[in-house]
């Protein structure tokens, strides 16, 4: 798949937009603070229902404007899906695909498929459990809608039971009305756990692979899934902790709790891996999505590459270049590095300054 057109009105800087992008590198130049990574963020939010940077949808509103509005046209193999996002200052965002609008972002995944590189990938190592679950669940929803029904049930029974442990605390006899949650947590948050155990399985196979091409051989990595608790337990677990969880007032076991490891010949990158060891790592993680999404959907994704190759030596941003070829990619950064100049000529290439975006002809 690939955006055949995107148009914008009063999305954050960028003001009335109208384009057509190429199925093949898009490359986006100019200096700091234009719009490039505004530019990128309309389309992930087309493909997310949600921005990669803020959970506040009313931030991404012009400053002048009441409203924006995201317009993209994605070519599938065979037809055209349409996506529109309406953001509002004070109401709900409206999404519709083709026209229809849809109840819930869950069923947006899948219309367009994406994966974004940026120098915050590097908090995927070094940041906290929570970075590594929003990276799990974002690209497990991209694969699976049922995963995002079931961790929405799952939050939301969570929500319950933690609301009941609390009452609980004040008035005992209701302790027998946890029974039906706990069935709930375990049945929702056991099928959460061993998707994401298929998904790091798959996940560790490719990266460990890419890591082994960015390294000359070198690195071995391992991907490792942590769950707070494995699927077979789950329930046990809540009913044995039922007390602890009435004294915390909060439920303390669950996928809600989980992590995952990235390992370098079996120790933590994220506490022993030098810096270059950590950015590489998450490149391979990012790299091996793109494998994933294919193999899972026969469908290639669209790229995002946000000022990633200025962070990276010149073989290593060979590789990357070589390896998003034969995809939809766009591209920002702030000059044409080395390795970009010999893809310019078979680019579509643009020119954003202070909102504007310009087609640039080489
Ligand atoms: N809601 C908004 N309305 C108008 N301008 C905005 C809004 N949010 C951010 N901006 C402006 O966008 C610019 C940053 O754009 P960005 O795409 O992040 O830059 P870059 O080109 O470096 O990637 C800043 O000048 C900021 O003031
Ligand atoms: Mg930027």
């Amino acid at each position: 798949m690939y955006i055949k057109q995107a148009s914008l009105r009063g999305f954050r800087n960028l003001g009335q937009l109208d384009m057509e992008l190429k199925n093949g590198l898009n490359i986006f130049y100019g200096n700091n603070a234009q719009g490039k990574t505004n530019f990128l963020e309309s389309l992930y939010v087309c493909a997310m229902g949600r921005s990669q940077r803020t959970r506040m949808d009313e931030q991404m509103v012009g400053f002048e404007e009441m409203e924006s509005h995201i317009r993209l046209m994605i070519q599938k193999e065979y037809y055209v899906d349409r996506i529109d996002v309406h953001l509002k200052r004070q109401e709900k965002k409206g999404i519709a695909i083709n026209g229809i609008p849809i109840r819930k972002s869950g069923e947006l995944f899948g219309t367009l498929q994406v994966v974004i590189f940026s120098p915050e990938d590097l908090n995927l190592i070094k940041g906290g459990p929570s970075e590594r679950r929003r990276f799990m669940d974002m690209e497990i929803c991209q694969l699976s809608r049922i995963y995002y029904y079931d961790l929405q049930q799952y939050y939301r029974s969570l929500k319950q039971r933690n609301h009941l442990l609390k009452q609980i605390q004040n008035k005992p006899s209701l302790e027998d009305t946890l029974y039906p949650w706990d069935e709930q947590l375990a049945e929702f948050g056991g099928r959460i756990i061993r998707a994401r155990r298929e998904f790091l399985g798959k996940l560790n196979d490719i990266s460990s692979k890419k890591q082994l091409s960015l390294t000359g051989g070198l690195d071995d990595l391992q991907i490792e899934y942590k769950p707070n608790c494995p699927e077979g337990i789950f329930f046990e677990k809540l009913r044995k902790n039922t007390k602890r969880d009435i004294v915390f007032g909060a439920t303390q076991n669950g996928p809600h709790k989980d992590d995952m490891g990235f390992m370098i010949h079996g120790n933590d990158v994220k506490t022993y891996g030098s810096q270059g060891q950590q950015r590489i790592t998450a490149l391979s993680a990012k790299l091996a999505e793109i494998d994933l999404i294919e193999e899972e959907t026969g469908q290639k994704p669209v790229l995002l590459l946000d000022d990633v190759l200025s962070e990276l030596d010149e073989k290593r941003q060979n590789y990357l270049m070589e390896g998003i070829s034969g995809m939809q990619s766009i591209l920002t950064c702030t000059g044409i590095e080395d390795s970009v100049k010999k893809y310019v000529k078979d680019a579509f290439l643009f020119y954003v300054e202070n909102g504007k975006i310009q087609r640039k002809w080489e």
